[in-house]
C-alpha cells in the first residue's frame, strides 16, 4: 500500500503566536486520525518551536527549502545538517515559487534533492507546468524534463525515498484547482513514466496533488487512483480547513 500524506506548506506566513494556535487546532482536530500521515513544512526560524510542539504527536514537520551546499560562506543559506538538528522528516524542493522567483533551475533542484536524501530526509519534489505551457500543449514535456533532471542526477531508485508533488503553477494560490480528471491524467503520466524505468518504484511512489486544495474539493481529488494526498498552501494556515483535508484523505 502506498503511503498517503497530507503536507502543509506554510510559505512565508506565521508568527510564534499564530503558529501555536494553528498547531493546537490541528493537534486537537486530528486526534485519533492515524491512517494518513500528516506533516507541516514551516519557515526556518520556527523549526525549533514546531519541533517542540509536535514531537509527541503523530504529525511530522519539515522545511520548505534548503541549500545545495554543505557549509561555508553562503550568507543567508541553511544546510541539510542544520535541518537535521531539528529532526525534520521532509524538505520541499523545487516548489514553483523557488523556481520562478528565486531562479532555481532543474539542476539546482536536483542538487538539493540529492543533499536532502544524503542527510536522511525525504524530499517532496514539486513539478508542474505554467498556464502558458499547458495552453501550448507541453505539460507532459515540462514535467518529464523536471523529473529527468533529478533521475539523471540521483537515479530512479532514489524515488523510493522521495515524494513527488504535482502542482500546476496556474492552480497555486489562485483558487483555480485542477479538476480531479486533469490532476489524475498528470499523476498517471508521472507514474507511467517512472514505471517504464522501474515498476516497483512507481507502484510505491507517493504522488501528491497541490494547488488550491480546499475542504470542498479535497475528497474528489483524493478519490483518484494515482493521487496519494496533497501539498496544501493557503488551507494549511487554517486549522479547521487543514484538518478537514486530512480527514478527506483518510476516507
Ligand atoms: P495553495 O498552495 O494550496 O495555496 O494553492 C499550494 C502550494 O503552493 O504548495
Amino acid at each position: 500500500m502506498r503511503k498517503k500524506l497530507v503536507a502543509g506548506n506554510w510559505k512565508m506566513y506565521g508568527s510564534l503566536n499564530e503558529n501555536k494556535q494553528l498547531l493546537d487546532g490541528i493537534i486537537t482536530g486530528l486526534n485519533g486520525l492515524c491512517n494518513t500521515h500528516t506533516a507541516v513544512c514551516v519557515p526556518y526560524p520556527y523549526l525549533s518551536s514546531v519541533q517542540n510542539a509536535l514531537q509527541d504527536t503523530q504529525i511530522a514537520w519539515g522545511a520548505q527549502n534548503v541549500s545545495q551546499y554543505e557549509k561555508g560562506a553562503y550568507t543567508g543559506e541553511v544546510s541539510v545538517s542544520m535541518l537535521n538538528d531539528f529532526k525534520c522528516d521532509y524538505v520541499i524542493v523545487g516548489h514553483s515559487e523557488r523556481r520562478a522567483i528565486f531562479g532555481e533551475d532543474n539542476n539546482i533542484v536536483a542538487e538539493k534533492y540529492v543533499k536532502i536524501q544524503e542527510a536522511g530526509m525525504i524530499p517532496i519534489l514539486c513539478v508542474g507546468e505554467t498556464l502558458e505551457q499547458r495552453e501550448s500543449g507541453i505539460t507532459e514535456q515540462i514535467i518529464k524534463e523536471q523529473l529527468a533532471a533529478v533521475i539523471k542526477r540521483a537515479g530512479i531508485i532514489s524515488l523510493s525515498k522521495a515524494i513527488i508533488a504535482y502542482e500546476p503553477v496556474w492552480a497555486i494560490g489562485t483558487g483555480k484547482t485542477a479538476s480531479p480528471e486533469q490532476a489524475q491524467d498528470v499523476h498517471a503520466f508521472i507514474r507511467k513514466g517512472i514505471a517504464d524505468q522501474d515498476m516497483g518504484v512507481a507502484k510505491e511512489l507517493t504522488i501528491l496533488y497541490g494547488g488550491s486544495v480546499k475542504p470542498n474539493n479535497a475528497s474528489e481529488l483524493f478519490k483518484m487512483p494515482d493521487i496519494d494526498g496533497g501539498l496544501i498552501g493557503g488551507a494549511s494556515l487554517v486549522a479547521s480547513d487543514f484538518v478537514a483535508i486530512c480527514r478527506a484523505m483518510n476516507i
